[in-house]
């Protein structure tokens, strides 16, 4: 099985923090890996170093055999490493449609195209492209309506779409299942299933341990920054460390 990403000693620290510890750990390629631990393990910023938003102190990040930890966040997009925030970044009162199409306009242009008129970012084919993303999920009737009024499970999932409408190979989702009811989960996990069946690799981020076990086939559970055990679900479960590290941190709470 071919490794998509591979973390090696990965460290970071803010001033004096030290808030992600010599992690190693491996991204196979078209699985579902996820990123467990308790508040505060790390977890996201793991997601920032991946994807570039803050540089990494020491270690390596391997995408495809290349190292890519001086690469700027923008390339790592174009070759593929896509993400959604924790917090949904969609502007509310502007339509599905015109959001998924911003998205695309930051991915796949020069910066200096930004400043270009709107025509650009009305340019047929991608919304075509957008139109029918929607359609593949279900949600084509939502198009030109304001995302601000949608229901929280379907704006979740525009935001899905619009990272995944480069078709990246590495889908990173930053808890989410947060805030959805029974229904919205059911469909977050379909559409999880279409983006894993297309050959999209993810990489998850979710508290919601039966959600986890059902999409993810290799867990990494973080505990302040360091991995303290790697596996399946149930490996992963049983581990003395996981369950002392869940404890400790419900004992805190
Ligand atoms: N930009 C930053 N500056 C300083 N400290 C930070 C920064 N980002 C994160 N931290 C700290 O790093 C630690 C890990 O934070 P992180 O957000 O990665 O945790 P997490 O595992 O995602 O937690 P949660 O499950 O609550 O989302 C926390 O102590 C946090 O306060
Ligand atoms: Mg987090």
């Amino acid at each position: 099985m071919s490794m998509l990403l591979s973390m090696q000693n990965l460290s970071k620290a803010f001033g004096g923090l030290e808030v992600v510890r010599e992690l190693s750990f491996d991204v196979p390629e078209r699985t579902a890996t996820a990123l467990i631990g308790p508040n505060g393990a790390g977890k996201t910023t793991v997601f920032n170093l991946i994807s570039g938003v803050y540089p990494v102190t020491s270690g390596s990040i391997r995408f495809r055999g290349s190292d890519i930890v001086n690469l700027p966040s923008r390339y790592r997009i174009k070759r593929g490493i896509a993400r959604s925030f924790q917090n949904i970044r969609l502007i509310p009162r502007l339509s599905v449609i015109d959001n998924l199409l911003i998205g695309q306009h930051v991915t796949l242009t020069r910066p200096f195209d930004v400043m270009r008129p709107f025509r650009l970012v009305r340019d047929h084919e991608w919304i075509c492209a957008a139109k029918a993303e929607l359609s593949a999920f279900g949600l084509g009737q939502y198009a030109d309506e304001p995302v601000g009024l949608l229901p929280y499970g379907i704006r979740k999932r525009v935001d899905l779409i619009r990272a995944t409408l480069s078709s990246p190979s590495v889908l990173m989702l930053d808890e989410p299942a947060a805030g959805l009811n029974a229904s919205e989960t059911r469909e977050l996990h379909s559409h999880l299933d279409t983006l894993k069946e297309r050959g999209v690799t993810l990489l998850v981020i979710e508290h919601d341990m039966q959600f986890i076990r059902s999409v993810c086939e290799k867990i990494v559970v973080l505990n302040f920054g360091c991995k303290i055990a790697e596996g399946s679900f149930d490996q992963v479960r049983t581990d003395e460390q996981v369950r002392e590290a869940y404890l400790g941190a419900e004992q805190a709470a």
